[in-house]
């Protein structure tokens, strides 16, 4: 099975109207080998979608409620992103499991809800480092993957990101053998769980201090299958340089 890299860019909380401009750089820059996806912070997603329309770069939501709508102020619902242009969304990113109490459970909900709206789930993973000193990753990751991903997954519709806590930001990334490590257990609970052909369309990312300098080696490894991009992904010159290394 060939799966298409996918390289992604989280902006998190950055970026105003002017960043358009890095945008514009991504889609100049022509298609590459490889799909490539940018989720800006919501107030940018519909001028985003709008502007990369007819391109090969999707926009995507970093976040969304797991109800269509209602009363909940100052959240975002998967159907909103769908109708401001969206075609995925991350859920379960380690920064809204710490700054906003998100569990398995309202993870997979909000996973749910991305795919009631036709949207990609871009369901993210990841142990602390305490976990790894502890010698815990494969059972923390393992567990997030089985609490947060639910039944209906398919190659389609789900993306995972594998996101060491400790790595988001801090310029550290696990080595290689290490990124293999907990991308081969990740395949293998998928296909124990969904089947060998699920399993082996899902794309797994990588995230976690991706830069142009490290993107090559990290995604060559078998069950890497792209990225999920921070700060590298801000600026278009340097996030163009790691789609490259896809
Ligand atoms: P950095 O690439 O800035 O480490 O962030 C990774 C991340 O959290 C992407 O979702």
């Amino acid at each position: 099975m060939t799966r298409r890299p996918l390289v992604a860019g989280n902006w998190k909380m950055n970026g105003h109207r002017a960043a358009s401009a890095e945008l514009d750089a991504l889609i100049a820059a022509g298609r590459p080998d490889a799909d490539v996806l940018l989720c800006p912070p919501f107030t940018l997603v519909a001028s985003f979608a709008e502007r990369a329309s007819g391109s090969h770069v999707a926009i995507g939501g970093q976040d969304c409620h797991a109800a269509a709508s209602g009363a909940h102020t100052g959240d975002i619902s998967a159907e909103m992103l769908a109708d401001a242009g969206a075609s995925a969304v991350i859920v379960g990113h380690s920064e809204r499991r710490a700054d906003h109490g998100e569990d398995d459970s309202t993870v997979r909900a909000k996973a749910e809800a991305a795919w009631r709206a036709g949207l990609t789930a871009i369901v993210c993973v990841g142990e602390t480092e305490a976990e790894r000193d502890a010698g815990r990753t494969l059972a923390v990751v393992g567990a997030q993957l089985a609490g947060s991903v639910p039944d209906a997954a398919s190659a389609a519709n789900l993306v995972v990101a594998y996101e060491p806590v400790w790595a988001i930001g801090t310029g550290r990334t696990p080595v290689t053998s290490e990124i293999a490590e907990v991308h081969d257990a990740l395949r293998a609970s998928l296909a124990s769980r969904f089947g060998a052909d699920v399993a082996d369309g899902v794309r797994l990312l990588y995230g976690g201090s991706v830069k142009p300098a490290n993107a090559a080696e990290i995604l060559a490894l078998e069950n890497v299958d792209g990225g999920l991009v921070g700060g590298a992904s801000l600026k278009a010159s340097d996030f163009l340089g790691i789609i490259a290394a896809a």
